[in-house]
């Protein structure tokens, strides 16, 4: 049986069958965007694709062209098929969700600008409602975005490179990422402030907006900070998913995150005194969030001993 402050390594789509119904008060999660990030972000059979095989002007490109995946051509049938792969892989586990989670438990869920539309279809077609798209304004982000004219310099055509001066293929600076807000709906006959007093569960808490130094909008800032990067390639800041933990539930609450990483939404449950729920199906990744989960109780630890029973796994 699961237990609430503890971390399971497996696949979230079977542990989800073990947690009962209505047991979870929230989920604030950063699932995989389906873009290829890395190995684990594949979630396609697309074999033609860089991380599942590769052609032999991918395997030419070597290492850069595998870490930034195939670009978008659009004349790929197999190509085609990965927004679909993406919405059936997303609704292998929210029906599962659906199940466990109280009734106007909300959930906050990171998912990439390309397929998120995918991510929203797959949690509305389980049955949660679709309250709000947030937006990350990450402050920083790589941009890679080629100019042309040095394409056409590249060819001797220099005429064309004069003529496109100034243009750009790819996207504009990915400067913010979607969190989308989900709901389960609340019981029927009731309202939403009834549904508050029954399960703790439905509004949102403003008082933490300035706290964490944010307009009460749906744009939030936050950029890394120390201690927020080097642990997994999708690393979140510890303060925005503190934020957002503030944002949408109150202490002793149980927040499900069933993508762990490197544990950050996990963290920020434990110094904020919710309990926490955690899968992740890498064993690197979960011991890196057990490792690091553990030691923000040892420091508790040090500062008070009496805050540590309430700790302990
Ligand atoms: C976007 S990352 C989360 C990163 C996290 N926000 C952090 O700050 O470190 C998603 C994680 O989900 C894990 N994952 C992917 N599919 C999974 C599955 N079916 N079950 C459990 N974990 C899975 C991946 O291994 C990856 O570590």
């Amino acid at each position: 049986m699961i237990e609430p402050n503890n971390i399971y390594l497996g696949d979230s789509r079977v542990l989800l069958d073990e947690l009962a119904d209505d047991s979870i008060d929230c989920v604030i999660s950063d699932i995989p965007y389906g873009i290829g990030v890395d190995y684990w972000d594949v979630l396609h059979d697309n074999s033609n694709s860089a991380l599942l095989g590769a052609s032999p002007a991918q395997v030419k490109a070597g290492k850069v062209f595998k870490s930034r995946g195939k670009p978008l051509n659009g004349w790929s049938e197999a190509d085609k098929q990965i927004p679909q792969a993406y919405y059936n892989w997303c609704r292998s586990w929210t029906d599962k969700l659906f199940r466990v989670v109280k009734p106007g438990a909300s959930l906050l869920v990171f998912a990439g600008r390309r397929l998120a539309h995918r991510a929203v279809c797959a949690f509305e077609d389980s049955g949660f409602i679709f309250k709000d798209m947030l937006a990350w304004d990450k402050e920083k982000s790589a941009h890679r975005a080629q100019h042309l004219s040095k394409i056409y310099e590249r060819r001797g055509d220099f005429i064309s490179a004069n003529k496109w001066s100034g243009w750009k293929v790819g996207n504009l600076r990915p400067l913010f990422e979607p969190i989308m807000w989900l709901m389960k709906p609340y019981k029927l006959g009731g309202t939403i402030a009834d549904n508050v007093l029954q399960y703790g569960l439905g509004a949102y808490n403003e008082n933490v907006v300035s706290i964490y130094g944010q307009s009460p909008n749906n744009i939030v800032n936050f950029s890394a900070t120390k201690g927020d990067t080097g642990l997994h390639p999708t690393q979140k800041p510890l303060n925005l998913m503190k934020y957002l933990v503030e944002l949408v539930s109150i202490e002793g609450q149980v927040v499900l995150d069933p993508f762990v990483g490197s544990g950050s939404t996990l963290l920020a449950c434990k110094e904020l005194d919710r309990r926490f729920i955690g899968f992740e199906c890498n064993e690197d990744f979960f011991a890196t969030a057990l490792q690091r989960v553990d030691a923000a109780r040892f420091v508790k630890r040090k500062m008070n001993t009496v805050v540590e029973e309430q700790y302990l796994f």
